[in-house]
């Protein structure tokens, strides 16, 4: 009989001071235990593996006047980081409510604002999709809230995770759920979707000029992984390698943002957004691509001329060079805000 105890698991090694592979940025990976590694990652311009730096905070704690005592939601909870600030601002008093639909970084992102020292009488994590906000209040007696915030699009754990089937740069599951409990995943979607859909959605969702070509090329096909398809839209374009990796770029944006339904969610969302307003009450999103902003736009003057909103942010707030050289992923942010009125 072998009564020897089973070795624990080794911990993956990885050759050199700079780990290519996602899952063994071990250091990355654990903030509270690497803070120095991680401040010198995100001081390159890069964002630390399994988190996200939060864009224009300082902008959107203003659009949102915020004060002690107050409640609201951030509608697109991800990492927290804006949700820490927004917490740090309205506490103690008040209360934040957090909705996000991914099941896989909820649950961390709850742990972590509650290790921060935000008990459940100021924050409470909802896993929903923001197109039910209304429902969320309803449900915990709230005709209305002061504030309204929203982030959209993915958040840096689930671009960055090759696991989660966003990226094109590293091989997997071509996924690209936010919520993978829901759905189809992108390779079933492009393997039932016509070529006409897909040229529709190519066009719309991500302004591709080579929709039609690429439709063809892509619909009904069966694609393994994140990197199958990205070869055959290389395949595809005759091009230079700059407009080969735009092209890429655009269609895997404009195949996630069917997947989740991402319009048909926003729309739902700026429907009701007045009606989770409390008087006087303010919304801010935070917008990266043309069909998000102009959505929000409409939907912001549709209300001021509707006398629904007071007023709204005169053009739209971008990042600072600063920012914008510290943190890439900001360069395409648009802020925009509205306040109800009285
Ligand atoms: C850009 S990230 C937000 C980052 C966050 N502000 C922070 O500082 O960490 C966007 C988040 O919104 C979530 N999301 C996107 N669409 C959503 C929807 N329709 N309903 C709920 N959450 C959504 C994503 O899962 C993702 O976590």
């Amino acid at each position: 009989m072998n009564d020897e105890l089973p070795r624990p698991p080794r911990r993956k090694r990885y050759s050199g001071k700079n780990p290519r592979h996602f899952e063994d940025k071990y250091k990355e990976h654990d903030p509270a235990r690497h803070a120095e590694t991680v401040a010198k990652v995100i001081a390159s311009g890069k964002t630390p593996a399994g988190s996200h730096v939060p864009i224009l905070v300082d902008e959107c704690l203003e659009a949102l006047a915020l004060s002690p005592g107050i409640t609201g939601v951030d509608a697109t909870l991800g990492y927290g980081g804006h949700a820490l600030r927004i917490l740090q601002v309205i506490t103690p008093g008040g209360k934040l409510i957090g909705l996000d639909q991914d099941p896989i970084e909820v649950p961390k992102t709850e742990q972590r604002l509650r290790q921060a020292g935000f008990g459940a009488d100021a924050f409470e994590a909802v896993r929903s999709n923001y197109a039910g906000i209304a429902k969320v209040l309803t449900e915990r007696g709230l005709g209305g809230v002061d504030f309204v915030f929203a982030d959209l699009g993915c958040s840096s754990m689930q671009f960055d995770d090759p696991a989660r089937g966003f990226s094109f740069k590293h091989a997997g599951p071509l996924d690209m759920r936010m919520n993978p409990q829901r759905g189809l995943s992108a390779a079933e979607w492009l393997a039932r979707i016509t070529p006409e859909k897909l040229a529709f959605v190519l066009h719309d969702h991500a302004d591709e000029p080579r929709a039609e070509s690429l439709a063809n090329a892509l619909a009904g096909k069966t694609f393994r992984n994140t990197m199958e398809l990205a070869q055959a839209v290389r395949a595809a374009v005759r091009a230079d390698e700059e407009v080969l990796d735009l092209t890429v770029r655009r269609v895997f944006q404009a195949i996630r943002i069917a997947v989740n339904e991402e319009f048909v969610a926003l729309d739902a969302f700026l429907r009701v957004l007045p009606d989770c307003l409390r008087p006087g009450g303010c919304a801010a999103i935070l917008t990266f691509h043309s069909g998000e902003d102009r959505r929000v736009k409409k939907a912001f003057q549709a209300g001021l001329r509707d006398g629904i909103f007071r007023e709204i942010s005169d053009g739209v707030i971008t990042a600072s060079p600063e920012e914008r050289r510290m943190n890439p992923r900001s360069s395409s942010a648009k802020l925009r805000w509205a306040r109800a009125c009285e």
